[in-house]
């Protein structure tokens, strides 16, 4: 397992590595782990789950504040501080009124996206007047829903199972966001899971046992474990939490020509 301790100069070289200014080199774990972030160039997709020993992301009534500690926290935001976009369904909003800003570590905000196919938020959440990042809504073109200050809103057709996360990358990679954080919650990265457009799966495991509550990965069932994912995967010890790095296999745009996206019923 890889202990991860990042120095200040490790994060600087991060830093120019996410804007193009410096050469990947692997030196420690700290470059290991954040530089496919920060080096990636065309679209790349990052899912981030924290939760607990038994797989919770909060209680059973939303309380998911400190699920990780604050090592896990501070991993979160360097992720954030090397994305173009962070990307939220519209339950985290609800639930957590979330800032999405990068406050732990130096670095830039990310544009901040949020999923609300049915047109649910009103505009009085607090991202559309803290002054932060620019945020974008994605809806279904169907839905009747109110003006938001301050956002930019995203008509998308809908498909049967809702927004396909492949027209929301598209949205916006044509705004020039191509480095993506799918932060949660559970159903908005399990549809990303799904359809097969996650690069990196970072699951930050702390040492708290809820004991129920959600769980951060919800995909269809399957019958036989020989069915299950299995990525490979590095560990890295961050201090609270231990992080489970996992490398996907996502389905590059010449693979998916025709295909239709199969998503969770439930998700
Ligand atoms: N610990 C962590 O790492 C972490 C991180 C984030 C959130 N959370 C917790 O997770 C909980 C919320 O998770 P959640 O799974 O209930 O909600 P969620 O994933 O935040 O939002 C799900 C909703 O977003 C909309 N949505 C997302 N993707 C969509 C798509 N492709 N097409 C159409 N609609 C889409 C749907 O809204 P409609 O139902 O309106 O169609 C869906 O019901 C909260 O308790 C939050 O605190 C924990």
């Amino acid at each position: 397992m890889g202990s991860m301790e990042i120095t200040e100069a490790t994060w600087e070289r991060l830093l120019a590595l996410r804007k193009g200014t410096a050469d990947l080199a692997s030196t420690d774990a700290a470059y290991d782990l954040y530089s496919p972030i920060a080096g990636a160039r065309g679209q790349f997709v990052l899912a981030q789950v924290g939760q607990s020993l038994d797989g919770r992301i909060a209680t059973p009534s939303g309380d998911a504040r400190n699920v990780s500690g604050p090592d896990g926290l501070a991993h979160l935001h360097r992720c954030r501080a090397l994305v173009d976009a962070v990307i939220v369904g519209v339950g985290t909003v609800r639930a957590d009124d979330p800032r999405l800003s990068v406050r732990m570590v130096r670095g830039p905000a990310p544009v901040r996206v949020v999923v609300d196919c049915h047109a649910v938020l009103d505009g009085s959440e607090s991202l559309f007047h803290d002054g932060g990042a620019p945020v974008v809504v994605f809806r279904s073109a169907s839905a009747r829903g109110r003006p938001l200050p301050t956002a930019e809103v995203i008509d998308l057709q809908a498909k049967a199972c809702g927004l396909d996360p492949r027209d929301i990358l598209d949205a916006l990679a044509r705004r020039n966001l191509h480095r993506i954080l799918v932060e949660g919650g559970a159903r908005t990265i399990a549809r990303f899971i799904d359809a097969n457009l996650v690069d990196r799966l970072h699951v930050a495991i702390s040492p708290i046992i809820i004991g129920s509550g959600p769980s951060g990965i919800m995909l269809p069932p399957i019958d036989r474990l020989t069915c299950a994912h299995r990525p490979a995967t590095e560990v890295y010890n961050l201090g609270s939490d231990i992080l489970f790095d996992c490398r996907l296999e996502r389905q590059r745009a010449s693979d998916r020509q025709g295909q239709e996206v199969r998503m969770a019923n439930h998700a």
